[in-house]
């Protein structure tokens, strides 16, 4: 009889094996309709206002804190549509964003409309619970992300639950990066999460609490400078939303697999990126310069460039102590001047070391890469591309409850690499959609899972972005699939 210790890892791999997506590039509609179960606190309500005077400070200063981390900004150039301050898979904006603070008197939840820019209750809820699962104490906050799964689901299926997370990763660290510039002290609780918590915040089927992000006023702290206000933000409120369908077989899908990562341990990760802050970044052009290229223009780039960047991910990797998590950071060159077109990585010393096996002329590697990402004109059309991944004796190790925190560290890395890309002056966007079996074989290292990548040029930017969305079962290596299918450890 096969033992439940043996089960989960098998049981990992099924699911997984599920949220892989196939090469060919499909097109897909824009989501026409608008999911919002979020409408249920802020519809009809009033915005939070409190007399406390140290309670409504606080207050300002955080929702100021979250709309420089994820805000709208106006758009950058004419015909281009308003954007938020974190790039999103697909745009759908999945992740929600509540406060847990303390009052003073008591705990209490809030959850904060970007729309409106402002905090409204939510009602029902234990906020002490909440509290005390985190492991919060008095005096802090924590922001907790929360996935409207649907969103993305519905357009990406089950993969859409790593996009889920990556999307809430970003937000997390451009949260910290934030605050830590105006002086709080910022961490991200990856694990810990649990099904209690969920319950007690009155979280719904269909969406998830994937990270919280816990901030403590520092003896620094400044005023947080008031975000500018976008024009026509109003006209974004839908004029009614659709239901999340919760019956929906891949929504229960991801549910399911969402519920099985909850738990685990509860450390908390300190998240800095110091470098992010020049001396003459300013907060608006830091949270504004950041976008998601749309296509790249085939242009070669020196090989400093790829340096700095891996150098980037390393370094995001290391200080996110996602090391620990086993990440690696893997490098694709199919456009660099100084460097050979081949898969690589950098050694601890900083030097890049480039795998042996056949040269690929650039050309044939971009249309490799093309074909493992969905054929993605963006990727093929790409100067490099760092893949962050994690061997799959590791994932499988660390079961469920270490999935969604090796996604969440993934996603921090790229957080740190879009402001990387800034400073390098190159265009760079997350790519999510690829297959992890091609992509591995890529790197010919069909031991790795790679969850993330970052691709880098030269941006093209009369460009349009096409979407990828098409999605397939079974791409797993076939000798973890055998081990799936015997439910053995492997
Ligand atoms: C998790 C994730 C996956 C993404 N996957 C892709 C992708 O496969 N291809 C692509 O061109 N862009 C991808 N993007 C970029 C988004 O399309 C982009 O963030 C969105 O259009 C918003 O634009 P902005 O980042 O410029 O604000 C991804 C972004 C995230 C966060």
């Amino acid at each position: 009889m096969v033992s439940t210790a043996e089960r989960v890892p098998a049981q990992l791999l099924f699911d997984l094996d599920r949220q892989d997506v196939e090469g060919r590039l499909s097109r897909v509609h824009k989501v026409c309709c608008p999911v919002d179960p979020m409408r249920r606190y802020w519809a009809g309500a009033e915005a939070v206002v409190t007399s406390a005077p140290q309670l409504a400070t606080r207050l300002v200063q955080l929702g100021r804190l979250l709309e420089w981390s994820y805000g709208y900004r106006a758009p950058r150039h004419l015909g281009q549509r308003l954007s938020r301050r974190a790039p999103s898979a697909g745009g759908l904006y999945p992740t929600e964003t509540f406060l847990l603070v303390d009052t003073g008197a008591a705990w209490r939840v809030l959850y904060y409309h970007f729309i409106h820019q402002a905090f409204f209750a939510v009602p029902g809820t234990n906020a002490a619970a909440v509290a005390a699962d985190l492991g919060l104490r008095p005096g802090e906050a924590a922001v907790l992300l929360v996935s409207a799964l649907w969103r993305t689901v519905q357009r990406y299926g089950v993969r859409g639950y790593r996009y889920c997370l990556l999307d809430a990763a970003h937000v997390g660290w451009n949260l910290a990066s934030v605050a830590q510039r105006c002086g709080f002290a910022a961490s991200a609780q990856t694990g810990g999460l649990t099904a209690r918590a969920q319950e007690s915040l009155g979280l719904e089927d269909g969406e998830a609490l994937v990270l919280s992000m816990v901030l403590r006023p520092g003896a620094h702290e400044v005023s947080v400078p008031r975000p500018p206000r976008p024009k026509g933000l109003e006209h974004l409120l839908p004029p009614a939303a659709e239901d999340t369908p919760l019956l929906n077989p891949v929504l229960r899908r991801v549910d399911t697999f969402h519920g099985r990562t909850l738990g685990g341990d509860r450390a908390t990760l300190p998240l800095s990126d110091p470098a992010c802050w020049g001396p003459g970044t300013g907060l608006e052009s830091w949270a504004d310069d950041r976008y998601s290229a749309k296509n790249f223009r085939e242009t070669s780039v020196p090989v400093a460039l790829l340096e700095r960047a891996a150098q980037a991910a390393r370094d995001a990797v290391a200080a996110d102590g996602a090391s620990a998590a086993g990440i690696g950071v893997h490098l694709i060159a199919v456009r660099v001047e100084g460097a050979p077109v081949g898969v690589g990585t950098l050694t601890d010393e900083g030097r890049l070391v480039w795998s042996g096996g056949p040269e690929w002329p650039s050309e044939a590697m971009a249309r490799r890469v093309g074909a493992a990402c969905q054929n993605q004109s963006i990727a093929e059309r790409s100067s490099f591309l760092l893949v962050l991944t994690a061997p799959w004796d590791d994932v499988l190790a660390s079961g469920h409850a270490g999935y969604r925190p090796l996604v969440l560290a993934c996603g921090f890395a790229g957080a740190a690499l879009y402001r990387e890309a800034v400073r390098l002056g190159l265009g760079t966007t997350t790519i999510g959609g690829f297959s992890d079996a091609a992509v591995a074989a890529l790197l010919r290292d069909p031991a790795l899972h790679p969850v993330a990548i970052q691709a880098f040029g030269v941006p093209e930017l009369e460009a349009i972005k096409v979407d990828a969305a098409h999605v397939v079962w079974n791409s797993t290596p076939p000798e973890l699939r055998r081990r799936q299918r015997w439910g053995r450890t492997p």
